[in-house]
């Protein structure tokens, strides 16, 4: 549907689900002393939760979007032709059109993407500035010899602040990383639209604007995680002078005119199940691009994916600007957040574009850092409920390259994540009524220590047990 400013569903006092349903999928009910055995067998990590145990699963938006009856379409007109598939051309024209970058290799989902820019781009010894680290984003930049320069604005890491748009860049953060190490030391800056461990916050089509001016003048690349532009261009939309009457689709089409290209997780905002991309302006990284692609995905026309995989996600792209749609899915957000302010529970505000995060320190002040608050509040959910969460705190933050010792995030967080066009407003009211009733009892939750622990990107397969 085309943008009408004038009449867009946000302006309504109630706002129902702008699709209705067509296949259903019953939903596991478990009993309490099911839950207890589960998440015991699963060491309290709700990623090794088996997801016939849960109840509402809101581990991630990643890959659990619902697809369109469109979608479903063209999936069955997927050409899985090895080289130079129709499909592959479907998703290229989509990237261009909605996007406006010219070159596109597939990748099998966000990372591949990370993997090939940190290769090309990255230089042994180089810093790759962004803002706010994201885990396997921060992981291929390191493997290829680069360190993350953290350099978004303080705010973002006030789970409090009000700043509308706490994803931004810090240019003066920035300006001195410059100063201090040189332009050619930094391979490239990497920003995110929206920042997810800042808890979904966007960034504004001004820093953007400034961020670009800024690295053109160094020539420094400025790349994009454009993992959730859609969600981004909405708070544009709603909160940034000039933007209240441009549609989603021309705002993401400017968001993008001031990268030089961008890794994709199409498992977000694409709406798809799997696959990804990495698009770009510049024909020399195009062509080192395709030469890795082979190496680790696939020939550079499917990557890592299948040709109905592209084709569900060449629809998926053209459906993500939809203004009734993404209007409707930050009302979903906000009319869980919404709840739990109302009931005295700490979160992240603004609440953002993906997800309501539980502010872990607030919620169980009797609990320092060590002993991982937000992984506990994670597992007691599901203990009290069968909804599943996410920690997005001290574990997941690993350690520190150099000196091994955990790194310690200002924020403490646990993710309730909301996936794409899959749950009702009525679930909300499930979840909200769950974490409201553990806050009541939040004295009673005890902390958790880690007995394995893996050498990367931990918080997938760690265990934990609760401390007595
Ligand atoms: N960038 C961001 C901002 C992400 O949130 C993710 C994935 C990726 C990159 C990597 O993409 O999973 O397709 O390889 N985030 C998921 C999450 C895992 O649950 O937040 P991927």
């Amino acid at each position: 549907m085309t943008a009408d400013p004038q009449n867009l569903p946000v302006a309504s006092p109630i706002m129902a689900e702008p699709y209705r349903i067509k296949t259903v999928e019953t939903l596991p009910i478990t009993t309490r002393a099911h839950r207890e055995k589960a998440i015991k067998e699963a060491g309290y990590n709700t990623f090794l939760l088996h997801s016939r145990d849960v109840y509402i699963d809101l581990l991630t938006d990643s890959g659990t979007n619902a697809m369109s009856d469109k979608q479903w379409s063209a999936m069955m007109s997927g050409d899985e032709a090895y080289a130079g598939s129709v499909s592959f051309d479907e998703l290229k024209d989509a990237v261009e059109e909605i996007y406006g970058f010219p070159y596109v290799v597939p990748t099998h989902q966000g990372r591949g993407a990370e993997h090939l820019i940190s290769k090309i781009l990255i230089k042994e010894g180089q810093s790759v500035p962004g803002n706010m680290y994201f885990t396997t984003t921060r992981l291929h930049q390191e493997l290829a010899g680069g360190t993350f320069v953290d350099i978004i604005v303080d705010e973002a890491h006030d789970p409090t602040n009000q700043n509308p748009f706490k994803g931004n860049v810090d240019l003066k953060k920035l300006q001195s990383l410059i100063d201090q190490v040189g332009p050619a030391n930094i391979a490239y800056v990497n920003v995110a639209v929206t920042v997810n461990l800042a808890g979904g916050q966007p960034v504004s089509m001004q820093n953007l604007r400034e961020v670009s001016e800024l690295c053109r003048r160094h020539e420094i690349i400025v790349w994009s995680d454009a993992t959730r532009l859609a969600e981004n261009a909405f708070f544009i939309q709603e909160r940034e002078e000039g933007y209240a009457g441009k549609s989603i689709r021309e705002i993401v089409k400017e968001m993008m005119t001031h990268f030089d290209g961008c890794t994709m997780s199409g498992k977000k905002d694409c709406l798809v199940n799997i696959g990804g991309f990495l698009a770009m302006r510049d024909p020399s990284v195009f062509q080192r691009a395709c030469e890795l692609v082979v190496v680790y995905e696939g020939m550079p026309s499917y990557g890592g994916m299948a040709g109905r995989d592209m084709a569900a996600m060449a629809q998926g792209i053209h459906e993500m600007v939809d203004d009734d749609y993404i209007a409707h899915r930050i009302h979903q957000i906000r009319h869980l957040g919404n709840q739990l302010l109302a009931a005295g529970v700490p979160i992240v505000e603004p609440i953002g574009g993906h997800a309501v995060f539980l502010d872990a320190k607030r919620f169980l002040p009797h609990l320092t850092q060590e002993d991982l608050p937000a992984q506990s509040l994670a597992a007691e959910l599901y203990l009290e409920s069968g909804v599943r969460a996410m920690e997005r705190g001290i574990v997941s933050a690993g350690r520190n390259k150099a000196t091994g010792l955990n790194n310690a995030p200002k924020l403490e967080l646990v993710r309730l994540t909301i996936p794409r066009r899959v749950y009702t407003d009525r679930h909300m009211d499930v979840v909200a009524a769950s974490v409201i009733a553990l806050y009541s009892r939040r004295d009673q939750i005890h902390g958790m220590t880690m007995v394995y622990e893996p050498p990367t990107l931990r918080f997938f397969t760690a265990r934990f047990e609760p401390m007595a």
